[in-house]
């Protein structure tokens, strides 16, 4: 056990010495590998047939004027606690040719805007959360063991046990699933039921995760999505998605207990909004209710508004989300700076 421990020690420092050397930081863990909806998507949409794409101007306005396929006007969440790892942004999956994924060992982005946690959530062509999990398996079995720092098999455990997965889904499988009034399948259940069926969904999909190696997990679920621009605020909605939100709590750390060397972060949307909500003035918001583009026209002043289009964040509340996620101790449980530092 104990040379064994000792063996994987020393392959850390042969990693981050690689590190060191690519990226020029020294970088918190080695990978950050993302999967989700639109809050994270970095632009695997623009490779689908669907409408749900953000790949035209004024998306990206403020970053770099790129309109990447992020789903809002900067940066994503995931693309902050990537920086703040230490990290380059993550790819999308998409978007590598496939002759070149084995180069990329800083983690990769499988979120796909307009999909679910379910396979039926969704609007169009979309990376369902299991079609994700499919192409990470591939990445995993195919793709990283062919990287020169990867081969030996140990040296592709302490990379995967080492990095950070961050899921962020489930808004779509109410806005696009349970509370669209044409679609009858989940009917038979309440919302406390439809909560618990979710959240055991997530968690087998979390489970596939956790078989191939991964072991640090940041999962949020659905936000205030009541609160969307076009709903004004509906609570009735907010009540129906609170559930989900409150049992992944409890859900993490029953995986936490049950996968053996893990450890869960969980992101509360639903608690982030209530603290913006309660003080928007405190985070420099003067506009929490109306959507920053109006006639395909963004605001001027968009570090004031908290939506940025009908239904996603602007960058300067993702950034607030992400920095009291990372480093706080009120919206995640434990903060990620925790999970990145931790020897499991
Ligand atoms: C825009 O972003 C894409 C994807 O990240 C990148 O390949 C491209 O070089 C960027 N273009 C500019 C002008 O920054
Ligand atoms: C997921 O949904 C899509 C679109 O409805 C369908 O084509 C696909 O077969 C489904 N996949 C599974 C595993 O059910
Ligand atoms: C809020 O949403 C519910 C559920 O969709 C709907 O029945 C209700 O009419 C909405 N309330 C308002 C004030 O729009
Ligand atoms: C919020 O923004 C909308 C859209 O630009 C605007 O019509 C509304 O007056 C703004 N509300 C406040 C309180 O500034």
């Amino acid at each position: 056990m104990k040379t064994f421990k000792a063996f994987w020690f020393f392959s850390f420092i042969v990693l981050h010495v690689f590190f060191v050397k690519v990226d020029g930081v020294k970088s918190l863990v080695p990978a950050l590998y993302v999967f989700g909806d639109s809050s994270v998507d970095a632009g695997n949409n623009n490779n689908l047939i669907t409408h749900a794409k953000a790949n035209i101007p004024p998306y990206g306005i403020d970053f770099n004027n790129n309109a990447t396929g992020r789903f809002t006007n900067g940066k994503t969440f995931a693309d902050f606690i990537a920086i703040k790892l230490g990290l380059p942004l993550q790819p999308p999956y998409l978007g590598i040719s496939k002759s070149k994924r084995y180069q990329v060992i800083t983690g990769i982005n499988y979120a796909s805007g307009a999909c679910g946690i379910l396979n039926d959530s969704r609007d169009g062509d979309c990376l369902s959360l299991d079609k994700q999990i499919e192409y990470f398996t591939s990445t995993v079995v195919n793709d990283l063991p062919k990287h020169k720092h990867l081969k030996n098999k140990y040296e592709l455990k302490d990379h995967l046990s080492k990095s950070i997965y961050l899921i962020s889904i489930g808004s779509n499988d109410y806005f696009l699933n349970y509370l669209k009034p044409e679609i009858r399948t989940y009917k038979y259940m309440n919302s406390e039921e439809f909560a618990d069926y979710l959240i055991e969904q997530l968690s087998s999909k979390i489970k596939a995760i956790y078989n191939l190696g991964a072991r640090k997990f940041v999962v949020g679920t659905v936000n205030q999505i009541g609160c969307s621009p076009n709903l004004y605020c509906n609570e009735t909605i907010n009540q129906m998605v609170k559930p989900c939100s409150d049992k992944l709590l409890m859900k993490v750390k029953e995986m936490e207990k049950k996968f053996s060397g893990s450890m869960f972060v969980s992101a509360n949307g639903f608690n982030f909004f209530n603290k913006i909500k309660n003080d928007p003035k405190k985070y420099g918001f003067t506009n929490i209710s109306k959507s920053c583009i109006q006639e395909g026209i963004p605001c001027a002043n968009r570090k004031e508004y908290y939506f940025w289009d009908f239904g996603h964040i602007t960058e300067a509340a993702v950034e607030i989300y992400a920095n009291e996620c990372f480093s706080g101790s009120k919206i995640c449980f434990p903060n990620v700076k925790k999970l990145a530092l931790v020897h499991l």
